[in-house]
């Protein structure tokens, strides 16, 4: 392993009934409370006026930033940073998933500064603070609710970019699983596909000795795998939710990276579509990832992908290469998620060959070279793209 330090202050309140807890988390930070949230799922199920609800106890001062897009967009994040400093926040409260949650922690982090946000977002500029802020969560998928990421879209430069800072952990988080029985099939199999794609991004890297580690990321990926089927079924069954919830936010709370760096580069040529083409993060990951594997996928790392192929799916080795087995693991998991109904081509987004230059670009902007398991370039991307078409 690596040496690290470990360090996550997000109070996770998990479970039915939990955003009872609501009015006393809020107090300690005082009454003057803007509500950030999505398209309106909240309002049609209910969570917004229970939310209210909750806020009107402790005689909440009740501030709004509604349509929170999914790929947040930086013109978003800049509204909600007038409203806070127009008057005076104390608190803000993401209400949705993981981008109503990434546009809060912009939110809250712009209204300490005199610099636009998007510089933060790129870099230019170190943030130094934030509002205290909090989350309800209604989307298992991101992890956002306890971690410090944040994703924010740029639509004038067509530009997606993570970021994050000291600050931009959330206070609490709310996580009732039966706040997430509306979300929708498709977007429940992206969520899926996203925890899955993050526990991945953890497991292919190339530090040794990290048995635990290994054992964590293979029993998540078990677990979702073993659940996913049963909760697309039944949507509303509150024990599947229970653990796919449990599973997103497990699969990137900075728990699964102790001791050593994820690859990440599977994440980056996503970010790189959907700055370009506005897909779903999860619909975007379930078609790069398996092409990212076949990419990368020799000699010298061929034995991590072999143990994936044979913890994860029991893949039989007798009379097979090495190669072989770890081929038959990358195939197993494209099966699993053609299962669940993810999409597989980039054509199933009507994107073609007449983007994949200015998406590989965007792969490249921040920096010549990504990914910690392989380093790839501009040319590995387009390799990539043209073999996700
Ligand atoms: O906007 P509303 O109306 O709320 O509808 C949302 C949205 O259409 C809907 N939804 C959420 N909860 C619901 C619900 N519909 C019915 N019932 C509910 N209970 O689901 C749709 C997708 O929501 P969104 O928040 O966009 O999804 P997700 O949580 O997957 O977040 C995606 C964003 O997070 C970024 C992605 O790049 C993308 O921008 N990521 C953030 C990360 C982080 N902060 O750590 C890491 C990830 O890798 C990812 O990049
Ligand atoms: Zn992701």
């Amino acid at each position: 392993m690596d040496n690290f330090t470990y360090q996550n202050p997000t109070k996770l309140i998990f479970g039915k009934g939990q955003l009872d807890a609501l009015p006393e988390e809020v107090k300690q930070y005082g009454t003057k409370v803007l509500i950030v949230y999505g398209g309106g799922s909240i309002k049609r199920n209910g969570i917004y006026d229970n939310v209210v609800g909750k806020l009107k106890e402790i005689d909440a001062e009740i501030y709004e930033l509604p349509g929170v897009e999914p790929n947040p967009k930086i013109s978003t994040v800049r509204k909600g940073v007038e409203i806070c400093k127009q008057n005076g926040i104390d608190f803000v409260l993401a209400v949705g998933g993981g981008s109503t949650i990434d546009c809060t922690k912009a939110v809250a982090t712009g209204a300490t500064l005199e610099a636009d946000m998007w510089d933060v977002v790129t870099k230019k500029v170190q943030p130094t603070d934030s509002l205290p802020f909090g989350t309800i969560l209604t989307h298992a998928a991101t992890g956002s609710e306890m971690n410090r990421g944040s994703v924010i879209t740029n639509w004038e430069t067509n530009e997606k970019h993570g970021w994050g800072s000291p600050y931009t952990y959330p206070k609490f988080s709310i996580l009732d699983p039966t706040h997430t029985f509306s979300v929708p099939k498709d977007q429940t199999v992206y969520g899926i596909v996203d925890m899955m794609s993050h526990v991945l991004e953890h497991y292919f890297h190339q530090t040794s000795n990290t048995p635990i580690q290994d054992r964590f990321c293979e029993s998540l990926l078990k677990t979702i795998m073993e659940t996913a089927p049963k909760l697309l079924d039944d949507p509303e069954n509150y024990e599947y939710r229970e653990t796919i919830m449990l599973s997103g936010t497990l699969a990137l709370n900075d728990m699964l990276s102790m001791g050593f760096r994820g690859d990440w580069g599977s994440h980056n040529l996503e970010h790189a579509v959907s700055a370009v083409h506005d897909i779903p993060h999860g619909g975007g990951l379930a078609i790069l990832f398996p092409h990212w594997m076949r990419h990368v996928l020799d000699k010298e790392n061929v034995e991590r992908f072999k143990q994936f192929a044979v913890r994860v799916f029991h893949v039989e080795t007798d009379g097979k290469s090495d190669v072989a087995i770890a081929e038959e693991g990358i195939d197993r998991l494209r099966t699993f998620w053609n299962e669940l109904g993810a999409p597989s081509r980039l054509a199933d987004y009507d994107i073609d060959e007449s983007s994949v230059e200015e998406m590989a670009e965007k792969t490249v902007v921040a920096r010549p070279e990504y990914g910690n398991f392989k380093t790839l370039t501009k040319q590995d991307s387009i390799d990539i793209f043209k073999a996700s078409l």
